[in-house]
């Protein structure tokens, strides 16, 4: 009995979600998905990221990718994208915020990616594509997005499937755009919302659309904010402090908000990056539950929490 009651115990430990913490892989590792973005498959997550893992080859980026089907313990599959310099950004270029969608109509997975020069100025988004989830990515192109600069990116799938990229125009703003049919480009403006805002993320819910976005301090964190619309063309409402200002969004910063809609209840997830600039693969995440609806959305203070997928029921823990 009370072997089992430890067993019972140390799963139930495992499959709570404990932000700021260490995060273990299926190897015992810190997970490596840093900036990243959510795919669900079937019943299976898929998470994209950042792999700053030490030790990589200093020539090449990589894009990891986990796999989980209760968001709490992930397994590693590879990196999905290692790509050495491809169109001559020259030494220090930059892969960020990695985040993949799946098109149905050619049955590739998409990857888009913000591309930059050593000193930011490049400022494009790169497309990978592959024939499986976790497949091998091969690189397809770079280009400004609409013809403007995007330095961070953010991903948005609409109930209805539609894919969307968000990404930070720095001479105006926000920018929400839909992707092509194919997905291999930006094709059509949704709203310009005239906010120096970046780690953009969306969620729809109940009808209204929230946008999250965080200020332009690079790895420092800032209040986060949101503002909220009834279509994504807008109008925007104003912005407004996802959490107490002072807190500066428990040092993290926005990279997505997952929807999770269950038998009983519908969980949406504040995706965060805790960024350690000097050590970069010690950066966390902080990831919780969001408290949302008529309008209104807050992000509690960071706590162990637990999330049941089926039922899409969350519980914080005291
Ligand atoms: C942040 C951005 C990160 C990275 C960093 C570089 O503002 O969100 O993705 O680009 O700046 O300083």
């Amino acid at each position: 009995m009370l072997l089992a009651l430890g067993i019972f115990t140390a799963f139930a430990g495992s499959q709570t979600i404990s932000p700021g913490e260490i995060w273990p892989d299926d190897r015992g590792q810190h997970i490596q998905a840093h900036g990243g973005g959510i795919l669900k498959v079937g019943g299976t997550f898929y998470w994209f990221g950042e792999e700053r893992s030490r030790g990589l080859n200093p020539t090449y980026r990589y894009v990891s990718c986990y796999s989980s089907t209760n968001l709490a313990q992930w397994t590693f599959h590879k990196d999905a994208l290692k790509v050495y310099d491809p169109e001559n950004f020259r030494p220090g270029w930059i892969l960020e915020r990695p985040k993949v969608f799946y098109n149905a109509k050619t049955k590739k997975f998409v990857m888009y990616m913000h591309v930059d020069d050593a000193s930011y100025k490049l400022a494009r988004v790169a497309v990978a594509i592959a024939d499986t989830v976790d497949g091998d990515y091969q690189w397809v192109k770079s280009f400004r997005p609409l013809g403007h600069e995007s330095r961070d990116i953010g991903q948005f799938i609409d109930d209805d499937g539609t894919a969307y990229l968000i990404f930070e125009d720095r001479p105006f703003g926000f920018r929400i755009a839909k992707l092509s049919d194919n997905y291999l480009n930006v094709e059509k403006e949704m709203c310009l919302i005239p906010m120096h805002m970046e780690g953009g993320a969306v969620v729809h819910y109940h009808g209204l659309y929230y946008a999250i976005g965080s200020a332009l301090t690079g790895w420092n964190p800032n209040p986060n904010k949101y503002a909220t619309a009834k279509s994504l063309e807008g109008p925007w409402s104003d912005f407004t402090d996802i959490a107490p200002p002072e807190k500066n969004t428990y040092g993290s910063q926005s990279t997505m908000m997952l929807k999770v809609t269950g038998m009983k209840a519908t969980t949406v997830i504040f995706m965060g990056d805790i960024w350690k600039p000097a050590t970069q693969w010690d950066s966390r995440y902080l990831w919780m539950p969001l408290e949302i609806g008529d309008g209104k959305l807050s992000l509690p203070e960071p706590k162990p929490w637990t999330l049941d997928v089926e039922t899409g029921e969350s519980v914080i823990s005291k």
